[in-house]
């Protein structure tokens, strides 16, 4: 039985993290945080997009050095993955399942005490030309990932439930 309070714990205790010890993450953590992409729900079950694992500092480097992405968090992170959607395997729906993979891959990073910060801030042509994707190729964001270097930031406050929602009976 899945544990409802652990659960919510859990998505309360994830937060963005912005700095990275200097330490690789293992094959084996990377591989459970794709299949956590792997397995987000999709419309029509299409699965169109691509997780893009980038280990290579030089490339890292690149998309720092040349403002590609405007984060720090990038100068630490030993690893980033890039969230592409594919237009053509899902013209309707492309953006909304990557965003939900992106989630999916965010979650799972941070159960295996792994860091992740949602990269806003991009210029996305540079980063796609650096990465070199195509026309079809959507690139929603780069996480960049790593163990969590100091302290987990204190949470930044959340809206009271009574402002965001409402219960129609
Ligand atoms: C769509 C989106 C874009 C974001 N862009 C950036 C960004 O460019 N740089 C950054 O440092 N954090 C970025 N963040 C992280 C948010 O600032 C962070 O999620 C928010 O402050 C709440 O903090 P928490 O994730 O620790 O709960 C982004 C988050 C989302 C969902």
């Amino acid at each position: 039985m899945t544990d409802a309070k652990a659960i919510l714990d859990f998505l309360k205790d994830r937060r963005t993290i912005r700095n990275f010890e200097d330490r690789e993450i293992p094959d084996e953590a990377i591989n459970m945080i794709l299949q956590a992409g792997r397995w987000t729900p999709s419309a029509a079950n299409r699965q169109a997009w691509e997780f893009i694992v980038i280990k290579n500092k030089e490339l890292l480097k690149k998309l720092w050095d040349s403002k590609a992405v405007f984060s720090p968090s990038f100068q630490t992170a030993p690893l980033a993955i890039a969230i592409v959607g594919k237009i053509n395997e899902n013209k309707n729906w492309y953006e909304t399942d990557v965003v939900l993979a992106s989630m999916q891959i965010m979650l799972m990073a941070w159960a295996l005490e792994i860091g992740t910060c949602w990269i806003g801030s991009m210029k996305r042509d540079k980063s796609k030309e650096i990465l070199e994707l195509g026309e079809n190729d959507f690139l929603l964001t780069i996480l960049p990932m790593g163990y969590i270097k100091g302290n987990i930031p204190n949470p930044p406050p959340r809206k009271e439930l009574s402002q965001i929602s409402r219960i129609i009976n």
